[in-house]
């Protein structure tokens, strides 16, 4: 799976989602831009799994903002709906000059104040956004060490089969000496998941 490649393929340009610590409320080793970025990222490699290329692209903007809020590391249903309320206008041109719609960043808007709320999600059409957000931000509880990160909680079929890659994606990115910028996670997922197919 060539993810830098998926991600041209869905029109979207890398230079307009580059995070700054500016962006988010405080600053977090647990929850800030290496984190999100990680999200970013396996939105994108679930999405090119799945085939739900545009309800990716939907969680990809919505993981760019949905920890941004937070106003500590521990456990809060509620950071989402701030990302929502606070963080989403401020962001939203950059997802308009990338072709998503005012119905799409309603959609962005839910899924974002979703992502913290405890509860299932039900795998139907509607809610595949959410549930590939979601999965992709599990998937990094990869980092939180081992037994936080519960296989049997993801929602898509397809997720379970990325454990080994997100905890690989972790522990290149955290033996370099810097923070990766998006572009190099793009190339690292590429790397680790040669071999792997999409749809
Ligand atoms: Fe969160
Ligand atoms: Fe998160």
């Amino acid at each position: 799976m060539n993810v830098s490649a998926y991600f041209a393929s869905l029109g979207i340009r890398e230079e307009h989602f580059r995070l700054e610590q500016t962006h988010f409320d405080r600053e977090s080793h647990l929850h800030g831009i290496a984190h999100t970025y990680r999200v970013m990222t396996h939105c994108l490699v679930l999405g090119a799994a799945s085939g739900y290329h545009r309800e990716s692209l939907i969680a990809f903007c919505g993981a760019f903002i949905h920890d941004m809020a937070r106003q500590n590391d521990g456990r809060c249903e509620y950071h989402g709906q701030w990302a929502a309320e606070r963080k989403l206008h401020q962001h939203s041109k950059r997802f308009f000059s990338e072709g998503i719609t005012d119905g799409e960043v309603s959609v962005i808007a839910e899924i974002v104040t979703g992502h913290s709320l405890p509860g299932d999600v039900q795998v139907e059409k509607k809610n595949i956004p959410l549930a590939i957000l979601k999965d992709a931000d599990a998937l990094d509880r990869i980092r939180l060490g081992e037994g936080n990160l519960k296989p049997e909680f993801l929602r898509l079929s397809q997720s379970g089969s990325f454990i080994g890659y997100a905890q690989a994606l972790y522990c290149a990115a955290t033996e370099r000496a810097s923070t990766c910028s998006f572009e190099e996670y793009l190339a690292l997922s590429s790397a680790l998941l040669r071999g792997v197919g999409s749809r």
